[in-house]
């Protein structure tokens, strides 16, 4: 499997939201890379602990630094003592991200908590530690972890879909721009979850993985491997979605508008029929 030029030994790949979930497990596999990892999580002991589950993977550098993705000074503040330990990441992954229960009608704290952490988390990574890998001059990777409600968006978790919408048109900028700089070595790339057993899908009640769901390992795997090959939208499959479905929602979703069609039609009564037609093809 060919990797990304940034996913080298000895280099340095900062994760957020690397406590749990997707983020531990990218951390624990850039670690078996014979990367110095960086872990930034909220304080508390799942943080502590994440440190020392990453650093028995290998013998490289690893360090938590205890972050709000949200608050802009601390996030500068990780950027400072990144910057300390020998330059700016290789790899950046900004990751973070809550569902939080939230709904159209959620009280206000609720829509800012969800989106300083999804979306602002993302802006403020971006913001702090790009124009450094960029002057780095060596390769490098941001690796954003949008979601598929990011772009089907569902009825339900509204928060929580307009942040990952926000996620995705940001990450494009970003890909965009990084492309435009002659001889820029960084890439961004947007990381597409399918479903997968982590600390978010627990707390929707799941005790144990359903068979729907993939590991975040198992992830994390497809996720290096669709890096390797260069790919900006990694779209990932699970147990129970492929990716020929995965297209022909998006298709549908995108098809509202050309097709003069109301909001969110796939979960209209008047089109279930169509939509299903349009599922089988
Ligand atoms: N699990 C899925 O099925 C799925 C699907 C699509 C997208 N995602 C996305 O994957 C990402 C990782 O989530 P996960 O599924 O591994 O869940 P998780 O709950 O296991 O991990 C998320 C981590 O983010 C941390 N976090 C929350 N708020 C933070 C903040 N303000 N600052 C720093 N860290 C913070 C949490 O403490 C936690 O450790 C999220 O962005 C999520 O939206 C997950």
């Amino acid at each position: 499997m060919s990797q990304h030029p940034a996913l080298a030994p000895g280099r340095c790949a900062l994760v957020t939201g690397a406590a749990s979930g997707l983020g531990l497990a990218a951390a624990r596999a850039f670690a078996g890379l014979g990367m110095n990892v960086w872990l930034a999580d909220l304080p508390g002991e799942a943080l502590e602990a994440a440190r020392a589950e990453v650093a028995a993977v290998a013998a490289v550098e690893v360090r938590a630094v205890p972050t709000d993705v949200g608050d802009r000074a601390a996030v500068d503040a990780l950027r400072d003592a990144v910057l300390a330990h020998g330059g700016p990441p290789a790899v950046l992954m900004l990751n973070a991200g809550i569902e939080a229960g939230g709904r159209l009608f959620s009280d206000l704290d609720l829509w800012h908590r969800i989106l300083d952490t999804n979306l602002w988390g993302v802006v403020n990574g971006i913001g702090t530690f790009v124009p450094g890998m960029i002057e780095a001059g060596r390769p490098g990777a941001v690796i954003v972890t949008g979601s598929k409600q990011g772009i089907t968006t569902p009825p339900g978790n509204t928060p929580y879909n307009v942040s990952k919408a926000g996620v995705k048109v940001v990450t494009e900028a970003l890909a965009h721009d990084l492309a435009g700089r002659a001889g820029c070595p960084v890439t961004a790339h947007l990381f597409i979850p399918g479903f997968v057993y982590t600390g978010l899908t627990r707390a929707r009640g799941a005790a144990e993985k359903p068979e729907g769901a993939w590991t975040p390992e198992e992830t994390v795997a497809f996720l290096l491997e669709r890096l390797g090959r260069g790919d900006f939208y990694i779209l990932c499959p699970d147990n129970e979605t492929t990716r020929a479905q995965d297209e022909r929602r998006i298709a549908w979703a995108a098809g509202d508008i050309i097709e003069n069609r109301p909001a969110l039609s796939r979960w209209h009564p008047d089109f279930a029929e169509a939509f299903r037609r349009h599922m089988e093809g």
